[in-house]
Order: structure tokens, then sequence, then C-alpha cells
């Protein structure tokens, strides 16, 4: 695998100073990433729809310093100094030290903060994760000019996935492939990119609201779970299938079919779910509001010919997605019908976004 592209080329002008400023968001898969092979590398592609609200923003300050061999950095979270979280991040410039040595080079100060609730159970290593990557790649574009806007963005979601998987995906929208798949053009194993081909209008700045059900601690988190697909007597078959469901799903996004759309997306949600209550260990993340909720959306679904559908990802919370011209319809809806399922009558609107922004 072509990795060397991505070692940054040795600079001497490195600069005392800089802050860099990136907001980026959270994503939303619709065929699931699950499971991995080192050094994250994907069993299967996966596809996400970009969210607009849902987003970190995070700052970096560089300091010039003797180079050392250990990579120094602080990090505040929402103001305060956060230790619990240094293991991963210190972890990901482990990673990623083969490709940007110039982090042994610099004091790092990091300042993040989310957009979401403080623990609403919505993972924010994607958008965290991505926005730290971006910050390095403003660094890397002063120590090096000749850097496109196209080659910041691949390797920022090259070092994001080194991080965790799903943050390749959060670099660019409105939709983005991770993982190689012979049916969409340019596609990598090593960094997502935008579907490259024209979707369908129906799927324009389509709506997702996050209903939150549980915002505890999840009982299994993702790393673990991917792990469990090692060994896990479904594993290949739900690799295949999600591969094909990866060649429907671009179809679908073309042509605008969006029962099959409805289907395929529920599909993978469940899928997703059976996967980890076939593993073993066995585990279970959908709490009994979440069923409450998935029945509600089928009734509704039914009783109104509507075009409502549910996904789910690694916990409780369920993510409703309904095409712009239900807004008003499926708003009135969850505030109704669904809102009482969530903890404190809390959910998110969202809906389709574009990407990282520099502030
Ligand atoms: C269920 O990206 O959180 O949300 O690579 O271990 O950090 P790591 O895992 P992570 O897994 C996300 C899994 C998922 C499905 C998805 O987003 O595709």
């Amino acid at each position: 695998m072509n990795t060397a592209q991505f070692i940054s080329k040795s600079s001497s002008n490195l600069v005392e100073k800089a802050s860099f400023t990136w907001q980026t968001p959270s994503n939303i898969a619709l065929v699931k990433y699950w499971g991995k092979s080192n050094p994250q590398i994907p069993k299967n592609a996966s596809i996400s729809f970009t969210l607009n609200n849902c987003h970190t923003i995070t700052t970096i300050d560089f300091e010039k310093k003797e180079k050392t061999a250990t990579v120094d950095f602080d990090l505040f979270f929402e103001g305060k100094q956060k230790d619990a979280f240094k293991p991963k991040i210190a972890e990901f410039f482990k990673r990623i030290q083969e490709y940007c040595p110039y982090i042994f080079e610099y004091k790092m100060t990091i300042n993040s903060e989310n957009s979401f609730p403080h623990s609403s159970g919505i993972a924010s290593s994607a958008s965290g994760l991505s926005a730290i990557a971006m910050c390095l790649m403003s660094l890397e574009s002063e120590l090096n000019t000749d850097l496109s806007e196209g080659e910041i963005n691949k390797k920022a979601s090259f070092l994001a996935r080194l991080g965790s998987g799903s943050a390749s995906r959060s670099v660019e929208g409105p939709l983005v492939v991770w993982g190689n798949h012979p049916e969409i053009d340019g596609s990598s194993d090593l960094y997502g990119v935008q579907f490259p081909y024209k979707v369908h209008s129906v799927f324009e700045n389509y709506q997702d609201a996050i209903l939150l059900v549980d915002k505890g601690e999840k009982q299994v988190s993702s790393t673990i779970g991917h792990n469990l697909m090692h060994n896990h007597p479904y594993a290949e078959n739900r690799f295949t299938q999600a591969n094909d469901n990866l060649s429907k799903i671009s179809k679908i996004l073309q042509n605008g079919d969006i029962k099959a759309f409805v289907n395929l997306v529920e599909s993978e949600a469940l899928t997703l779910h059976a996967m980890m209550l076939t593993s073993n260990p066995y585990f279970i993340l959908m709490k009994p509001n979440t069923l409450e909720i998935i029945n509600k959306i089928w009734e509704y679904r039914e009783e109104n010919n509507s075009n409502i559908c549910f996904t789910l990802d690694a916990g409780a919370n369920v993510h409703v997605l309904y095409p712009e011209s239900e807004k008003k319809t499926v708003n009135n809806f969850i505030e109704k019908e669904l809102a009482k399922y969530c903890q404190k009558n809390q959910y998110i609107y969202d809906s389709v976004g574009f990407g990282a922004k520099q502030i």
C-alpha cells in the first residue's frame, strides 16, 4: 500500500509559532464500518453523510522547541485540562509520527470543544480526530507551501483514520466513502473520498434528527467491538454484504430510489447490532427506548406513506433520517411522539453538511 506519499518532506523553515483553528463535523454511516485490521484498515468499505451541526472546534497552538523523543502536548476540553483524553491522543501521535515528524519539534496546546452536549452519547472521536488532523495539516502547509487543497484533505483524512477509522470520513462532505471498492472511483482503505458521482436531488439537504436515548458511557467501546469481529462466525459474510450494499447504495444515491434507500439503511443498522448480539462475548447497546422509537417510526411510515427511516451507530441513540420535503411533518412527529423516549426529552436536529472549515 502506498503510504510513502504521506511522509512529509523535511523542511528547514520550521515556523517559530503558529495557531490554527478548525471546525470539523461528525458523520453518520449509511453502510457501516465494523471490523478492521492493523493499522486501521477497514474490512469493508463504508459510506456516510457528513453532518452540519454536530461538530468539534479545535485550536492547536504550536511553539517551536528542541526536538525531543516524545511528543509534547497539553489537552484542554471545554476550557479544562483533560488528562483522561490524553492516552488516545498520545496513541494517535504515535501512529502518525512517521508521516508528520515535525510534531517532535513543537510544543502543542490543544483546545477543543463540541457543539453537541457533553456525554450525549454522540461519538466525538470522528470530529475530534479530524479537527486535530486539519490543524496539523495547516502547520504542514506552512512548512511545505506546494500542497494543494486536495492533497491537504487527503492527508488529513489519512491521518484522522489512524486516530479513529470513522474520522477519515469527517473531512469532506456531503457523502464520503472510506475503503477500497471496485465501483467507487478513487476509493482507498487509507483515506476517505467524496462520493464521486452525481447524487439525486431527493438526497440533497437530507435531514438527521439525533434522538438522545441514552447519554451514559457505552459499556463496550467501538475499538473492542471491532476486535470482536476477529473470529466472529458471521464476519466474512458481513464484510461481503457490506461491500454489496455499498454497490447498491451507490446506484440508489444516483437514481433517487428512496424506498430502496430506506430498506438498505435500516438493514445496515440492524445488521451492525446483530453483529454485536452474535459476538463472543455478546453485548447489547440498544435500550428499550431504542426499540420503542424504531417501532413508532415504522408505524408512522406505514400510516403516512412517509420515507422516514432510522439508523444507529454503536450506541442506543437513534438517527432519524428523512428528506427535506418531509421536514415539517417529521419534526412535528418527533416532538409529539418520539421526544418522550429521549433522556430529558433531548434530541438534536441536524442535516447533511459539507465538511471541515477553518475558522
Ligand atoms: C458503528 O471509527 O469509532 O460508528 O476506528 O476503533 O476508532 P475506531 O472505531 P470507530 O467505529 C465506528 C463504528 C460505527 C460505524 C461507522 O461509523 O461506520
